[in-house]
């Protein structure tokens, strides 16, 4: 089978972000047939219309072509104020933007928080947000619960959330193979 591209973007600036270790366990679990790629959106500039009438920001076009050339693209968000974060929101306000490369490109989350509430309120707004645009949403996000249990001492996902983490990319993984419904 024909080896799958997907996307990683990490909506945390904290060098210790368990969203990034959530990432770095999906990076680890991921099939054979499926390679999964951090991509940087820290250092991207806020949207400002002024600065994009000047010319898209070398950062946005590099971001445009990653997500285009994709196959897929999963965002690992943490939950603020039960919503996203200001850089992952911003991440997607530029792709909304020409030249929107994302479009047909599937999307999905996984958001870890430490509460029980699972992140629901970063994955609802999520799915509003994206349901507005022209991407192939899969059906599920992925929410990494009360995620002190989750990892070990040096902050890496343990086994069983790397495995729960797989399950979840293998599904996404079907569906942008899938064929778009018409
Ligand atoms: C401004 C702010 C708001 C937060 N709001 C929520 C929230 O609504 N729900 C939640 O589960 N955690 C909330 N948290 C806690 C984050 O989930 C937690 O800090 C998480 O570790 C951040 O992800 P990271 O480790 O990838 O940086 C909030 C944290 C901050 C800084």
């Amino acid at each position: 089978m024909e080896s799958l591209n997907l996307v990683a973007l990490v909506g945390s600036l904290r060098v210790g972000s368990v969203n990034r270790a959530a990432a770095r366990a999906a990076i680890s679990g991921a099939a054979d047939d499926v390679t999964l790629t951090l991509h940087p959106i820290a250092d991207l500039p806020f949207y400002n219309g002024d600065v994009e009438e000047q010319g898209v920001p070398t950062a946005v076009e590099l971001l445009h072509d990653v997500v285009g050339e994709s196959d897929g693209v999963i965002l690992f968000s943490p939950e603020y104020n039960s919503s996203l974060p200001a850089v992952m929101k911003n991440a997607i306000d530029w792709l909304s933007r020409p030249p929107r490369r994302f479009e047909g490109v599937p999307f999905t989350m996984i958001s870890a928080t430490p509460g029980g509430r699972v992140g629901l309120g970063v994955r609802g707004h999520f799915v509003d947000i994206m349901s507005h645009l022209p991407v192939r949403l899969f059906d599920e996000t992925l929410g990494l619960g009360r995620y002190f249990d989750r990892v070990d001492e040096n902050g890496e996902f343990t086994e069983a959330s790397v495995a729960e983490i797989a399950e979840f990319i293998g599904r996404f993984a079907d569906f942008a193979r899938s064929e778009p419904a018409a």
